[in-house]
């Protein structure tokens, strides 16, 4: 398979270049800089090599650097922003800083279209930049194929080396052309011919596991999550009733989650599927508990206990099955994906399972190509693409103490909105109802009412660390507050959280 590796110097949108890359069916893997030698580059066969923006100046002590041989591999090279800078100081050109030289934001860019790299690209585009050091000198060989008003190394090469920079970032969507000029790299001058489909991926993945796992038994915590279903139907795939699966429902799902997901598992797919009911044995242990870590901790003790009796029930097993995608190992600091180190611990499951070894089918995944491998395997959409969902459940929606009353008067009123959001085509990455704990003065009939607020939350972001209120149209939401006070009893308000984050968090609680 072609492979371009993306050398990582800690830039924000270093997994955004893997991903769009990946968009254009070439596999793109990312190692932290000091995690690959210029030997294992050649050894690994890379058909191309990006290195990464980062916050750095190339001239700080600390900054990080790479081998200069890098550049005399053969194999092309692409930088940017810091990873332009990097190239050409390396290469023996001079970076510099000026008060006047920053850009920042959108910059009118003008390219060489005559250049392979700017193929389908016009001479004058935009292009997102947001830098203060900027290379001053070119290094011998080098020369400049674009510039902006204020930077005439906008983007350059050395053709003879096949090695390529530029300033600003192709891979965000502010950059009009970004997205051809990262294909023109990796196809025009890397020469990939694009075989990276996911529906190959799974394909081998199953093969891959059918040999390996032949005969063994494979054990799986289902959640109904994208990334746990995703994982459990692969690994159905290649071992059959070997994988055990254990869905603990702790009674603080959506409406109708619990039977989608045995509906779906059990039902369409025929698995091995054990569904511990433990809805009571939760409510139990979360009685008269308000405060929110208490009720996180409870859920994921009780959780692990459960998981523990059943995988005592079903014995040694040979292979633990974990959802990790491919974020998560890069953001965890692995470096490498395909290193897995068993009997680490991840969520605190391992500690209490007999096992031999973790298997992690969807460690090379971006989340996006988790859901398209999800689909291809025959997933129902609905499971597929549903927004994320903590671990905890409605227990960090339901303000107070946590009663089942409340619970069933909660998931109504959720799933009101979200129909409501989903019928109007509404984007927004994810919008739920939380129960608050204040009760009011209304008006029903002629009969005075005293009843729970509801509070409407959706939420727009890239990554969850921040996120924007979603600009919900009125009119939807009029809906979805008449509909809640009309149909779930104990409800007479319906307020919209109109905060983001920071200063709030997305959920309540
Ligand atoms: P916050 O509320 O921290 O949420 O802004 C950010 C994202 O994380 C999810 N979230 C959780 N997921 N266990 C999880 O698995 C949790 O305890 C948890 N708390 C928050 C939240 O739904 C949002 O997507």
């Amino acid at each position: 398979m072609e492979k371009i590796l993306v050398i990582a110097f800690g830039g924000q949108y270093n997994q955004l270049i893997a991903r769009r890359i990946r968009e254009d069916n070439v596999y793109a893997e990312i190692k932290p800089f000091n995690k690959i030698t210029t030997d294992e580059i050649l050894k690994e066969g890379y058909k191309g090599i990006v290195f990464t923006g980062g916050p750095n100046s190339v001239y700080d002590e600390k900054s990080p650097h790479y081998d200069k041989n890098v550049l005399n591999l053969g194999i092309p090279v692409l930088g940017i922003c810091y990873g332009h800078q990097l190239i050409n100081y390396m290469a023996g050109g001079t970076v510099s800083s000026a008060e006047n030289s920053s850009e920042y934001g959108k910059i009118p860019l003008y390219v060489d279209t005559k250049e392979p790299l700017f193929d389908g690209v016009p001479e004058k585009s935009i292009c997102w930049m947001s830098h203060n050091d900027f290379v001053s000198v070119l290094p011998e060989g080098f020369t400049a194929i674009a510039r902006t008003d204020k930077c005439c190394y906008a983007a350059v090469k050395d053709e003879k080396r096949r090695i390529y920079g530029v300033q600003f970032h192709p891979e965000v969507s502010h950059t009009e052309y970004g997205k051809t000029i990262l294909k023109n790299f990796v196809y025009g001058v890397c020469g990939c011919k694009g075989d990276w489909h996911i529906g190959n991926f799974v394909a081998e993945t199953i093969e891959e596991y059918k040999r390996k796992l032949n005969g063994k038994k494979v054990l799986c915590a289902l959640s109904g999550g994208v990334d746990s279903s995703v994982a459990a139907l692969l690994l159905h795939k290649a071992v059959g009733k070997n994988l055990v699966c254990v869905f603990v429902d702790h009674g603080l799902l959506r409406k109708s989650e619990g039977d989608l997901v045995e509906k779906t598992f059990r039902g369409e797919f025929d698995m091995n599927l054990i569904r511990v009911n433990a809805e009571d044995r939760f409510l139990t242990k979360l009685a008269g508990v308000i405060e929110p870590e208490k009720k996180r901790k409870i859920i994921g003790e009780e959780f692990i206990r459960i998981f523990e009796e059943e995988a005592k029930k079903i014995g040694k097993v040979d292979y633990l099955v974990q959802g990790t995608i491919y974020p998560d190992i890069i953001e965890s600091g692995r470096g490498d994906a395909s290193t897995i180190k068993s009997h680490h611990n991840v969520g605190g499951l391992p500690d209490v399972i007999d096992f031999e070894e973790i298997i992690e089918p969807l460690r090379y995944l971006f989340k996006d190509e988790v859901r398209a491998a999800g689909l291809s395997l025959g997933l129902p959409r609905e499971l597929v693409m549903r927004q994320p969902f903590p671990g905890p459940g409605l227990a960090v929606r339901l303000i107070g103490e946590i009663t089942k009353a409340k619970l069933d008067t909660l998931r109504e009123a959720d799933a009101i909105f979200r129909e409501e959001v989903e019928n109007a085509g509404i984007i927004s990455n994810q919008y739920f109802a939380v129960l608050t704990d204040t009760k009011s003065v209304g008006v029903m009939g002629d009969a005075r009412t005293y009843g729970y607020t509801v509070a409407l939350r959706a939420v727009s972001t890239d990554d969850f660390m921040t996120a924007d209120w979603t600009r919900i149209p009125f009119d939807v939401l009029e809906r979805a507050s008449s509909r809640i006070t009309n149909e779930v009893k104990g409800i007479n308000r319906i307020v919209y959280d109109i905060t983001s984050k920071p200063p709030a968090t997305v959920e309540w609680e």
